[in-house]
């Protein structure tokens, strides 16, 4: 059967898409500091520097696309240690929620990531209230952790929890 989504690197083509998922205020609901990528002339950059650095393996940045081949939305790899962790993120357009895709491309992101990268602990820092993503992660082997055991680089935000998939933990 065919895979739900795909993922692929972010690519100049997405722009349209990235810019026009960006316009939506629900993007920034649980967090405001989410990047802003809402021209063309901000999404060239942003998708330039996301080459830039996934070359040098900091930072992955995906697009993810159905079965129909139509962008939905995106997700990235970031802050990753070699062989060992990253910080996972993830956004869906408004249009495309509720139809599994989140749940399905970050499944898809720790096949990637565990089989190409060698990874094997992924964190992801989520707002209490934001019920989709709490489902799609915890679907996916997370599961909250204190943030004082935290391997990645989280800064104590009110309402912010930490969730953690540790290939030791699903065993
Ligand atoms: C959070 C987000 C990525 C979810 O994407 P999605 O593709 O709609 O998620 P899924 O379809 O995989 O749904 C996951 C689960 O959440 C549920 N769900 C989806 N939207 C929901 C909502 N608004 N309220 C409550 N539950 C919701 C789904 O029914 C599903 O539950 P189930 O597994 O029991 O059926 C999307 O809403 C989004 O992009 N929001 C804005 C940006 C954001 O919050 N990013 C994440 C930051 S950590």
């Amino acid at each position: 059967m065919d895979k739900l989504v795909t993922i692929s690197q972010i690519s100049f083509k997405d722009i349209p898409q990235l810019v026009n998922m960006h316009h939506d205020p629900t993007m920034y609901t649980y967090d405001p500091d989410t990047e802003k990528v809402i021209t063309e002339e901000i999404a060239g950059k942003y998708i330039r520097k996301a080459h830039k650095i996934w070359q040098e393996g900091t930072t992955y940045v995906f697009s993810i696309h159905n079965k129909e081949n139509e962008f939905v939305g995106f997700i990235t790899l970031r802050d990753v240690i070699k062989n060992s962790y990253a910080k996972i993120g993830f956004a869906i357009a408004k249009e495309q929620r509720k139809k599994g895709y989140v749940t399905a491309a970050i499944g898809e992101l720790i096949k990637f990531a565990t089989e190409i990268l060698k990874l094997d602990i992924f964190e992801a820092y989520v707002a209490e209230e934001n019920i989709a993503s709490l489902k799609a992660l915890s679907k996916n082997g997370f599961v909250t952790i204190d943030p004082e055991n935290s391997v990645g680089k989280f800064k104590p935000r009110e309402n912010f929890i930490v969730l953690q998939r540790k290939k030791k933990n699903l065993i």
